[in-house]
């Protein structure tokens, strides 16, 4: 499996939701976040497309709109995998062998960090702590939090995610 490696581009569908959601956005003061979220929501990041008809409804530069979905973590340029792994790189994950996990992961997957498979099924991102630190070391795959990880139980986890009902 490789990484997706396009540059991503709108489809026509995409724009039309985008043009909407700027529309009902248009009147209101500082909506530039929550607008952002639901093109976000509609598309699943937030295409480059976007920002230019973004800054045109709201009278932002594009460079201030730019600026803020970069600013923001919580914002995508780039389409994500269906799932997205979240491996934690926190201490307490740490002494606890939270770095063979990551290697792992990311060998089985053959993505590093930030990527998504060429078959838009995983995206690899890491976090500074997930919160579950007394299940270190962890990791969540989408909504679903994996603790106290061992090599063999990660493989039969990343395998959960493989079937085809998934
Ligand atoms: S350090 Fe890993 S969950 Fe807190």
């Amino acid at each position: 499996m490789h990484k997706s490696t396009d540059n991503p581009t709108a489809t026509a569908a995409e724009m039309a939701a985008i043009e909407e959601i700027v529309q009902r956005h248009h009147d209101q003061r500082w909506p530039l976040i929550p607008l952002l979220q639901e093109v976000q929501e509609e598309c699943g990041y937030i295409p480059p497309g976007a920002i230019e008809p973004i800054a045109r409804g709201l009278g932002l530069f594009p460079a201030e709109v730019q600026g803020v979905v970069t600013f923001y973590e919580q914002f995508h340029m780039a389409p994500r995998g269906k799932y997205v792994v979240r491996v934690c790189r926190g201490t307490a994950c740490h002494v606890r062998g939270g770095s063979t996990i990551l290697k792992i992961v990311k060998r089985d997957l053959d993505i590093d960090e930030n990527e998504t498979t060429s078959d838009m099924r995983y995206t690899l991102e890491t976090v500074p702590c997930l919160g579950t630190c007394f299940l270190a070391p962890a990791m969540m795959v989408n909504k679903d939090y994996h603790g106290k990880l061992a090599p063999p139980k990660l493989r039969a986890i990343l395998k959960q995610y493989d079937g085809p009902g998934k």
